[in-house]
């Protein structure tokens, strides 16, 4: 298996009023091509900082971030794509606009990017929603522009914080096949992150859980759910995944809580 993504010691520290905060202490993870893999874990134990290190919108204190073996601590890089936990769209574009941003300043010619554009409205179920603005949509449906904004640049590496929160059961489902579809067939790398230990034995090939206070990983752990249907249902209703379930559930249960 080859490394895309690396992490190695990172460190990090927020400045609060009381003093120094340690967010992030030592974390090291990787992930490697064709995999999918999640971090669960409890509110406050780092996962978005760690998000924001890896993406280069954060530094580190300490320790390196490395995708395709090459050091990129501190700066974005044109192999990720990312969905923050906010939706962050630009209020004065249209929800095509919006999408299409990325293509845009890659230099994709407006018709091209329309068109590649086009067929990701249909699976996000946004038709007729092209020249919309945000603020005249739900959360949810921003939440859906914010993930096309990313996979219609086809990064390798696809980050995704919270990604599907927004969104009804049903349609989270149905875009949780669809990005596992992509992942395998595209032979692309994700990593999700998740209060939603559910969802992290359903899609991940592993699973890294945090504590907080300082965010730590307490535990790796390989899924194998011993099916290959892509189906989520279907997944959901493999023997192991209940075993995993308790595992993860047990490894966040054990943490320790934070001092009062
Ligand atoms: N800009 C900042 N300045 C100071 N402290 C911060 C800042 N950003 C985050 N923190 C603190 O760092 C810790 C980790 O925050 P972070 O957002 O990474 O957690 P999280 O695991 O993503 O939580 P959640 O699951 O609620 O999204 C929290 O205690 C938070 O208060
Ligand atoms: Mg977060």
């Amino acid at each position: 298996m080859t490394k895309v993504l690396e992490a190695i010691n990172i460190h990090k520290s927020y400045d609060a009023d009381t003093g120094p905060v340690n967010v992030l202490k030592g974390l090291n993870f990787h992930a490697d091509t064709n995999e999918f893999i999640s971090f669960v874990g409890p509110s406050g134990c780092g996962k978005s900082t760690l998000f924001n290190i890896i993406t280069g919108l954060l530094s580190p204190d300490e320790g390196h971030v490395l995708i395709n073996n090459r050091e990129t601590t501190g700066s974005p890089s044109e192999h990720l794509g990312y969905v923050l936990q906010k939706d962050l769209l630009f209020p004065w574009r249209s929800v095509m606009e919006n999408v299409i941003l990325g293509l845009e300043v890659r230099g994709v010619s407006k018709k091209k990017a329309h068109e590649q554009a086009g067929e990701l409205f249909k699976t996000y179920h946004l038709e007729g929603y092209e020249n919309k603005y945000p603020s005249q949509l739900s959360g949810g449906m921003r939440q859906r522009v914010a993930l096309m904004r990313t996979m219609v640049t086809r990064p390798d590496i696809i980050l995704m914080d919270e990604a599907y929160k927004a969104l009804d059961y049903p349609l989270k489902i149905s875009l949780e096949t669809e990005l596992l579809k992509v992942v395998k067939e595209q032979k692309k790398t994700v990593v999700f992150i998740t209060h939603d230990i559910e969802e992290a034995v359903t899609l991940s090939d592993r699973v890294y859980v945090m504590k907080a206070h300082p965010g730590e990983i307490v535990q790796e752990i390989h899924i194998d759910l011993q099916t290959d249907a892509r189906d989520i249902p279907q997944r959901r209703l493999s023997p192991r995944f209940n075993e995993y379930y308790e595992q993860i559930w047990r490894s966040i249960g054990t943490a320790p809580l934070p001092a009062a």
